[in-house]
């Protein structure tokens, strides 16, 4: 599986806080059916002033120290980017970075105020080329309120990823039920960890893979935890969504065999 969402560089926000602990998350990724990793730091203007050329610089160090460790983990530069007026032209840039120099870019919004120019920073992004992955919208606490901005971001070219963890209920119910009401549906493109350390909010996708395909197929979860992940890596144009699985809850218990696949050399 690729995660495409994790705070596993050490020290440059609130994720690992050391290269021991990214390390120990490495090993539990691994360990879960995880083989590639995007690196995405915070870039919160003010708070994390994290930048292309030092995210990269980390994640070569990090990717030595886990070839001299023997852990089977390959990284990808990127950055859990927060909303700013000026995003269009640090992208352009370079001096904040997509996923894998690929259009793809992780986009935050502000967990508790809805900003009031989003959807037009969003539709400037989009025409600029970029296409930004909104982050975890189930766990914003304005998506009651305002589901229907969620609606048109997406309508207007905006993928979404939800974190695993919301998937199983880890961040409460009301983020569960937006997880769910997402992928039933067929809003979903990706399912990312989020991790941000070895003990609290650990990596790890397996669990949540097998939540979800119990409500959209394992072959629509597969495609949000390998396919479309690696088409984004790859700059790839990603297919749409089928739209087929929405709310059949499709998989049958004695289906999720095929689901092994994904966690081969892992502990699932
Ligand atoms: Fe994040």
């Amino acid at each position: 599986m690729i995660d495409l969402h994790s705070h596993i560089l050490p020290g440059l926000d609130d994720g690992s806080p050391s290269l021991a602990e990214s390390l120990q998350m490495a090993r539990q990724a691994v360990a879960d059916g995880t083989t590639e990793m995007a690196c995405t730091p915070h870039i919160t203007p003010g708070i994390y002033e994290n930048a292309t050329a030092n995210i990269a610089r980390a994640v070569q160090a990090l990717e030595q120290e886990l070839r001299g460790a023997g852990i089977p983990l390959v990284l990808h530069v990127g950055a859990d980017v927060h909303v700013a007026p000026d995003l269009p032209e640090r992208l352009a840039e370079g001096s904040v970075p997509t996923l894998n120099s690929s259009r793809y870019f992780l986009f935050e919004p502000p967990h508790h105020v809805l900003p009031p120019r989003l959807e037009e920073l969003a539709a400037r992004l989009i025409n600029s080329g970029f296409v930004p992955i909104l982050t975890h919208p189930e766990r914003l606490t304005w998506i009651k309120a305002n589901y229907d901005v969620v609606e048109r971001l997406n309508a207007a070219g905006c993928l979404i990823q939800i974190t695993a963890d919301s998937v199983i209920g880890a961040f409460g119910r009301s983020a569960l039920y937006y997880s769910e009401k997402l992928i039933d549906e067929g809003r979903v493109d990706i399912i990312a960890s989020d991790t941000h350390g070895a003990r609290r909010r650990r990596p790890g996708l397996s669990q949540a893979v097998v939540a979800a395909a119990k409500r959209c197929g394992e072959d629509e979860v597969y495609n949000m935890v390998v396919k479309r992940p690696n088409d984004i890596l790859a700059n790839r144009p990603l297919e749409p969504i089928g739209k087929a699985h929405a709310k059949t809850g499709a998989a049958k218990a004695g289906r999720f065999a095929g689901l092994g696949r994904l966690f081969k050399g892992g502990s699932v």
